[in-house]
């Protein structure tokens, strides 16, 4: 089969593409033709091994592969059809469209992934394109995950920051769904499109700090390494929760003493990506309170102008690349899969 491969951690140039092994399902496995998956900016950051929170670094490193990477098929997030069950699978059928996370096993940048059917996978949202249904699992899992913990009140105040990206954009929706009243902050040229997505209002952070502001929240959803934690607890109201979605070590820590201290809160538990999160992402979907979120699309071939576009971040949304293009090419072998 065709699949992106790297075999160096580097540029976005050490993505080729190759002939790989197909995968073979077990009994517990299903096979999956890819129609789409999410470049995203963690396949971006895995790619190059560059973190903007410093710490991932040696824990992430020993995982992936110390010299090279170890899998070296990238993707976790995607949207396919089910093309072979292995012989203990029933929740699923041959045929099925579905979207999922294939988690650290990652694979999705191959036209074909095998994956236990108890994964996190079910069937894809009707009203959703292949296209955009593999735009939803990182942003919405990750977002839900963060919102839930937030224990939104209706009428709250929430500020998002980072809200223009593939997690802050899913967090924005289910948050106003969920009854808040969220600022979203992000870059300028996202304006419009966060608005689109039901922020009622926006901060461009190139021009205006919104910790300077005098204005305080209830909730605070920070994608943004970066941010000081001292002023973003500035800005909470008492009883104030402040969920750290990309947190530094030292951060982890500030969280904990807050906990232990104060009279607000502040998580930064990763999130679990479970089957039932998935599912109630396509109720959601279902029910039009969370709309696609795709920027562009490329064909496999240009994954590396792709992983461009992340990385400049010139995207208004999530850039997906279309698997199923490609005319299907089971087993041919000159690059042995490693991502089994
Ligand atoms: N906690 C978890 O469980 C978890 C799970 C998955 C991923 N992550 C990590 O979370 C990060 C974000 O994920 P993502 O996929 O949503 O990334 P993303 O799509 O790149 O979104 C990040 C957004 O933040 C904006 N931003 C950058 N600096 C900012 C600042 N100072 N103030 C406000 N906004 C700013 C970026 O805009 P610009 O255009 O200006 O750069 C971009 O729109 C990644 O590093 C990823 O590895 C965490």
């Amino acid at each position: 089969m065709k699949a992106i491969t790297y075999s160096s951690y580097g540029p976005p140039d050490v993505l080729v593409l190759s002939d790989v092994d197909a995968p073979t399902p077990a009994a517990d496995e299903v096979l999956i033709r890819v129609h789409a998956a999410e470049a995203t900016k963690a396949d971006c950051e895995m790619r190059s091994f560059h973190f903007s929170v410093k710490w991932f670094w040696l824990p992430l490193r020993l995982v992936m592969g110390v010299r090279r990477p170890r899998r070296q098929i990238l993707g976790g997030y995607f949207c396919g059809e089910v093309v072979e069950v292995g012989h203990s699978v029933d929740q699923l059928a041959v045929g099925d469209l579905v979207y999922g996370s294939s988690q650290l096993q990652l694979g999705a940048y191959g036209e074909y992934l095998a994956l236990p059917a108890n994964y996190t996978l079910t069937p894809k949202p009707t009203n959703m394109s292949p296209t955009e249904a593999a735009a939803v699992p990182l942003g919405g899992l990750n977002a839900l995950h963060f919102m839930r913990r937030a224990n939104i009140r209706p009428g709250e105040t929430m500020l998002i920051n980072g809200a223009g990206g593939s997690i802050g954009l899913h967090a924005v929706q289910i948050a106003k769904s969920m009854g808040a009243r969220v600022t979203a902050v992000d870059s300028a040229v996202k304006r419009d499109f966060v608005l689109g997505m039901g922020a009622d209002r926006f901060i461009d952070y190139r021009t205006r700090d919104f910790t300077q502001e005098g204005k305080t929240y209830d909730i605070i959803f920070d994608m943004v390494p970066s941010s000081s934690y001292r002023a973003c607890m500035r800005c909470l109201n008492q009883g104030g929760r402040y969920l750290a979605g990309n947190p530094r070590l030292s951060v982890m820590l500030r969280c904990l003493v807050t906990n232990w201290l104060g009279n607000k809160m502040a998580t930064f538990a990763f999130a679990k990506e479970t089957m039932e999160e998935l599912q109630t992402l396509t109720t959601m979907i279902e029910a039009g309170k969370i709309k696609p979120i795709v920027d562009k699309v490329f064909p496999m071939a240009e994954a590396t102008k792709a992983h461009r576009r992340v990385e400049t971040e010139q995207r208004i949304g999530a850039v997906v690349l279309a698997i199923r293009e490609q005319p299907p090419t089971l087993c041919l072998a000159k690059v042995s899969s490693t991502n089994r």
